[in-house]
Order: C-alpha cells, then structure tokens, then sequence
C-alpha cells in the first residue's frame, strides 16, 4: 500500500479550535453545519473534530479522500451515520460494507446498466410532460414540491411498473418524505432516543413499517407471477414476469460467482436503500437548478437556445439527452456548488495518512460540499460558471477535486440516472416555460444530508 506509513513517525490530528468539554463541537456543527464544515481546511488537511464525545477526523483535501475512498477502501468500513441507518433500513447496499455490500453491488449493477437507464428515461419523459403540462401561466408553484414529485415518481416507475403496483407507488409518496425528513435526525440523536413515545418517533416509525409492508407485499406478488410465469402460465402472471423494473431484475438477478440469487427480504432491503438514497438527492439537486437559472438570466438563454435547437417545441425524448451539453454543464456547476454534505468510513486497522496517524476504530469523514467551494481547488468557488464544465475550459475539474457522487466501491450507483432524470426535467421545462422566482422571497441553504432550499417558490412564463 503506498500510502500506507508506519504508525510510530505519525502525528496526532490537530484538534479543531473551540472544542466544548461534553458537547466537543456539538454547537458549531448544529448551529452553522455548513460554514464550520467549509471552516475545516484552514487547519489542517486532516483535522479531529467532536461531536459531543465522538471523535471524527475530517479529510480536507483531495488527495486525502481519494486515499480513503479508492487507493485503500478495503481498509475501511461504512462508520457511524450508516449504523445508525441500518436498524431502520435493513441491510441494502447504502448501509453495508465489505464481502457482503460487493456480492450485492455486483447483483445491483446490471439494473443501472445503459439500456436499462434508457427504458426508465421513457417513463422519466412521461413524468416530467406530465409535469409541465400541470402548470399554468403566472399561477406560482413551488419548485420545491414539483421536483420532490417528479423525483418520488421517477424512482417509484422505475422500481415498480404496471397497474399491479399502483397503491405501492402511492405509498411511497406518502411515506417516503417523513422518513427521510427524519432519518437525519436519528442518524446523529443519540440512540436511546429512538424509543421514546413521542409524536415525532410515531410518526417516523409507522412509516417506515408502512414502506417496508407494501414493498413486501408487492414482492410477494410479483413472486406470484414469476410462479405462474415459470409455470407455463398464461395472462397476467406470466406477462407480470417479464417486466423490466428494478423490482423483477432483482427478484431474478443471480450473483455470476456463487450462483445465488438474493432472498425476497434482500431484496426488500435494496428496494429501500435505492428509495432512500435516490430521491431527494435528485430533488433537491433539480430545486438547485432552477434556483441558478432564475438569478443567472443569461446562463437561462443559451439553456432555451440549446433546448430549442435540440427539442423545439415537442415532449422531450431520451435520445435528446446526449445533445444537451450546456444543460448538463449547468446540471454539473449546480452540483458542484449544492453537494452532499458529510459521508463517514471507518479504519478497520490502525493506519498512518499524510502523516496523521488513524488508530483502529477512528471514524473519519469527507464532505463533498466543502472540497467544492475552496478557492484553492476552483477558481472563485462561490461564482455560478456552467462554463467552467465546457470541454475545451482551461480549469475543466480534476477529477479528484470533484466527487458529488463519491468515488470507489461505494461510488453513487445511480449517478447516470440521476443524470438522465434532471437533465429531462430540465428540458421539460425549458421547452416550455421560463420560471421567474417570485419577488421578495429569499431563498436560504437549509442543512441536510444535502443542503436544501428553504422554498423555492416560482412563477412560469410561457415561452410559446
Ligand atoms: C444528484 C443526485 C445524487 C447525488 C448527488 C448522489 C450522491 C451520492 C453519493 C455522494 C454517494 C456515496 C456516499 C458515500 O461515499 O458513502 C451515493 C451513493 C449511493 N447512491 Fe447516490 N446520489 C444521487 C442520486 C442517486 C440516485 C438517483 C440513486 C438511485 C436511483 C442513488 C443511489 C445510490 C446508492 C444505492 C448509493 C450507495 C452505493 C454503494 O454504497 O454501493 N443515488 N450517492
């Protein structure tokens, strides 16, 4: 291992200045998570800080994280927030690690395959018509919401399809949202909190059991069909089976190396994990860029000139997508200055990194969003440039430096969905209406897994 040094010529890390005795920097990352985070590099390229008792050292530099991520990722595991997730998400790839997370990784890949990404962007062209075609000019809608819907529906139609699954998908969108909102708050409150009978934990718990018992019910459905199917059977059983949504390429993927398939709470589990980790990143990603364009004018106009050359005036298909090159700059650059916020691993041994040494157990942490707004990585970081993503740019990204959707063994799975559902909302939209952001409203960066607009309210024009 290259970058691996002897323990006994390491460092400690510095510890982050105002450290509370208890609380640690408790206060700082509740009260300002985003401007302590961004605060972080002016100390160090590996710096410890506490968030009450529980120490973490947070990787500051590029360099840094990709030793973690890529160069020695079999030496870490996934850490705190991810075992806080496990009890209530099950064990589907977002929350495991190790031999178990590759087998399943390896069984999930080929349903995130090209041609697959090319039949749920049928379905994604269909939402997001559905969509613009539900608005009317001048009357305000909120940004917010919409992408939240199309988001919800995007990954509900790819993972259940067909009539059969019509009350699942309802489910989703109404229990989906209060589980999310309060997965934040159980993966960093303290565990015997979980417990309490409060409204708040009612609330979140009888969620995530209605989510888990739907999903299961329809799994045992469509093991129903695949039985008839299999069977020689005729009518809906059988066509049933032949479905390509996530759903029924799980229920029959196999794993190539032990001729496995997965069991149907397996799948359950994966079906959640893709649920909870693909939905409001989107939405929230899509909000963002809607947000960019009503305060940059003339980054919107050659948005409408690109999407009026390549689509003109008729529903958006999916071989438009690879046409879009300044849609996907400005789909990039949003993300760039709007990522996730924090992600843990943990040393599975002790180890030296860039001088620091990690004891065994040591959580560490990256955050995507800092690395994204320091200066010493992107020219004037906080300035909206969708050019610097043009292919001929002098400072296009260095890899590295810009990593919204990880890197490695754990990299987003989803990422060319997520690329394929925004830039189709995009041009939905485009294609159709400017949205001006309604007057006197400020929008603010809300802390969350990744940050959120406090409300994006927004009134469409019609451009035709
Ligand atoms: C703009 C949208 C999205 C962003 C910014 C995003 C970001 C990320 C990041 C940063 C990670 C890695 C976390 C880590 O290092 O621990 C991740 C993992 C993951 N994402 Fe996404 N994601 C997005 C959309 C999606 C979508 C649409 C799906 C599914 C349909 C999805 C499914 C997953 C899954 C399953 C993982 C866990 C992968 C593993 O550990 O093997 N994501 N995502």
């Amino acid at each position: 291992m290259a970058h691996v040094e002897h323990q006994d010529t390491a460092a400690q890390a510095p510890v982050v200045p105002g450290r509370l005795p208890l609380l640690g920097h408790a206060l700082q990352l509740w009260r300002e998570p985003i401007a302590f985070l961004e605060s972080l590099r002016e100390h160090g390229g590996i710096v410890r800080i506490d968030i009450g008792t529980w120490p973490v050292h947070v990787l500051t530099e590029p360099d840094h994280v990709h030793a973690v991520l890529v160069q020695q990722a079999q030496q870490f595991g996934r850490g705190r927030i991810f075992d806080r997730l496990r009890p209530m998400f099950g064990n589907g790839i977002v929350t495991t690690d190790g031999e178990f997370h590759r087998k399943q990784r390896r069984m999930m890949q080929p349903a995130f395959h090209r041609h697959h990404i090319a039949e749920y962007a049928e379905v994604m062209c269909r939402q997001a018509e559905e969509m613009v075609t539900s608005w009317t000019a001048g009357r305000e809608v909120s940004m917010v919401t919409e992408a939240r819907r199309y988001a919800l529906s995007s990954v509900a139609e790819m993972i259940f399809s067909g009539e059969m699954s019509r009350p699942a998908v309802a489910e989703v969108h109404r229990s989906l949202p209060i589980v999310l909102e309060g997965m934040l708050v159980r993966a960093v409150m303290p565990k015997f909190l979980d417990g309490l009978p409060i409204p708040y934990n009612r609330r979140f718990d009888a969620a995530a059991a209605r989510l888990r018992r739907i999903i299961d019910q329809v799994i045992e459905q469509y093991g129903d069909g695949r039985a008839k199917g299999k069977g020689g059977g005729e009518g809906e059983g059988a066509g049933e089976a032949d479905r390509q949504d996530l759903l029924s390429l799980l229920l029959s993927s196999v794993d190539l190396e032990t001729g496995e398939g997965m069991s149907a709470e397996q799948v359950r589990d994966e079906v959640i994990a893709i649920m909870f980790a693909g939905t409001e990143t989107s939405a929230t990603t899509l909000s963002w860029i809607f947000h960019e364009l009503g305060r940059h004018p003339e980054v919107e106009k050659r948005l409408h000139a690109e999407v009026d050359a390549v689509v003109g005036d008729r529903p958006v298909r999916p071989d438009d997508l690879p046409r879009l090159t300044y849609a996907n700059s400005v789909f990039q650059e949003t993300l760039r200055l709007h990522s996730p916020l924090l992600f843990t691993r943990r040393a599975l041994a002790p180890l030296t990194l860039g001088g620091v040494a990690i004891p065994e157990g040591a959580e560490l942490a990256y955050s995507p969003h800092a690395l994204h707004r320091d200066p010493a990585l992107f020219r004037d970081p906080t300035r909206f440039d969708p050019d610097r993503w043009h292919e001929d740019a002098d400072e296009r990204p260095h890899a590295h430096r810009y990593v919204p959707f990880g890197a490695g063994q754990h990299k987003c799975i989803g990422d060319s969905f997520a690329v394929a559902e925004i830039l189709t909302a995009v041009a939905s939209v485009a294609s159709r209406w400017r949205l001006v952001p309604s007057p006197g409203v400020t929008v603010r960066e809300v802390p969350a897994g990744i940050p959120q607009p406090s409300e994006l309210p927004m009134i469409p024009a019609a451009r035709r």
